[in-house]
């Protein structure tokens, strides 16, 4: 596919373009009803409360700039603090009057089905606000805040190899939950996946976010759903944007490039390359499985003793994979699972046997050169 063509298709998720098979109009939130009757809300530790708009504002102190966490294509996200104590985010709809209905489309399906889903990977969504025009959000609060920033963003201290593992880890195993269709009887795509919608806990625990591109695989139809061509430049699935057909492996496409984010410490769009390096996978895919060339990826910010080149290598070789062309040649994300798992563990004990050799003189972040 041109890359100018992918990039003609991607402006932005939330274009002008209208969705003429699924017009959306405003409704009162007490008529809102589910696509499918048929799909029963799943039981969840914590049912979604709803807020009205003051609540929203004493929780947040009026929207004040001390509380704003970020900005994304919705709105602008604020930290808060609801009358029972519990620190939440708030997520407020901010959008041009002709972006409104798109907007509206959006925050229902995050409610629908975030409120459906419950996974230690997944972020919670505790509410929302529906009052007159004005629509909020409330998740739990995410205290690491998006993984981007700590690849390549505003946060200074870069994370270490294990760390990265870790969060890769996470992220799989949210995605391979909604895939699994465990959660509410049919297999869920997100269609949003990227490492700002990756959100970290205070123990750097990833979890997925932003389901309002989601999208329920429907029933007969097992391999593919049409859609509109949305998502997010640089995440997109080369084969969804030409056909228009939405797999389940699209996520996998943008899981690796999450993947390759994190092994390079690079975004997964660099505007500031010529117009052709700005793509990640384009850029690498060609040395992912050279081991020699494919060490010149890895991001020189990471401490060289926090990670083993046999999980570098595994890693970038599953990467790989995951941003094929061929959505069929990409792994499912159970397969993903296990081979982090694999990854992890090789790193671990690469690490371990590193440091009965050479003991703990060696392994200290100015040792610098050593490799293992
Ligand atoms: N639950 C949360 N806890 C803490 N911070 C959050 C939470 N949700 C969002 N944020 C912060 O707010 C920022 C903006 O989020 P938002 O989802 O609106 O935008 P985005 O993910 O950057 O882009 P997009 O609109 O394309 O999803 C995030 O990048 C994150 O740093
Ligand atoms: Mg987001």
């Amino acid at each position: 596919m041109p890359f100018g063509l992918v990039s003609a298709w991607n402006k932005r998720r939330r274009s002008k373009s209208e969705d003429c098979t699924d017009p959306w109009t405003y409704k009162p939130v007490e008529l809102w009803q589910l696509d499918d009757q048929a799909l029963r809300p799943a039981k969840r530790h914590h049912g979604s409360s709803v807020f009205t708009l003051k609540e929203m504002e004493e929780a947040s102190s009026s929207f004040s700039d001390g509380n704003f966490l970020g900005k994304g294509g919705f709105g602008r996200v604020y930290k808060g603090t609801l009358r029972s104590g519990e620190i939440v985010a708030i997520k407020k709809m901010e959008l041009p009057h002709f972006k409104e209905a798109e907007g509206e489309r959006e925050f229902r399906v995050e409610v629908d089905i975030l409120s459906r889903l419950d996974h230690p990977n997944l972020v919670s969504l505790l509410g929302y606000s529906a009052d007159g025009k004005n629509r909020f959000l409330v998740y739990e609060y995410m205290r690491n805040g998006n993984l981007q920033d700590h690849l390549n963003g505003i946060r200074e201290k870069k994370m270490e190899w294990p760390l990265r593992l870790k969060v890769a880890l996470g992220a799989a195993r949210g995605l391979a939950y909604l895939h699994s269709g465990s959660s509410i009887g049919i297999p869920i795509i997100h269609r949003d996946m990227k490492s700002t919608n990756i959100l970290l806990t205070a123990d750097f625990e990833a979890k997925i976010s932003d389901f309002g591109l989601a999208k329920f695989m429907p029933e007969g139809r097992e391999t593919y759903a049409t859609a509109r061509v949305l998502g997010t430049f640089g995440y997109f699935d080369p084969e969804y944007a030409l056909t228009g057909k939405l797999t389940l492996q699209s996520d996998v496409y943008a899981f690796g490039v999450v993947l390759l984010e994190l092994l390079t410490g690079r975004r997964a769009v660099d505007l500031n390359q010529g117009p052709n390096d700005q793509n990640l996978v384009l850029q690498v895919r060609h040395i992912l499985n050279d081991r020699k060339k494919m060490q010149n990826l890895i991001d020189p910010e990471m401490n060289r003793t926090s990670y083993t080149m046999e999980s570098m290598t595994m890693f970038a070789n599953l990467a790989s994979r995951c941003v094929r062309p061929d959505s069929r040649e990409r792994p499912p994300m159970a397969e993903c699972i296990k081979e982090l798992q694999l990854i992890l563990s090789t790193n671990s004990k690469g690490m371990n046997m590193a440091l009965h050799k050479f003991g703990y003189q060696w392994l200290r972040p100015t040792s610098g050169g050593f490799l293992l």
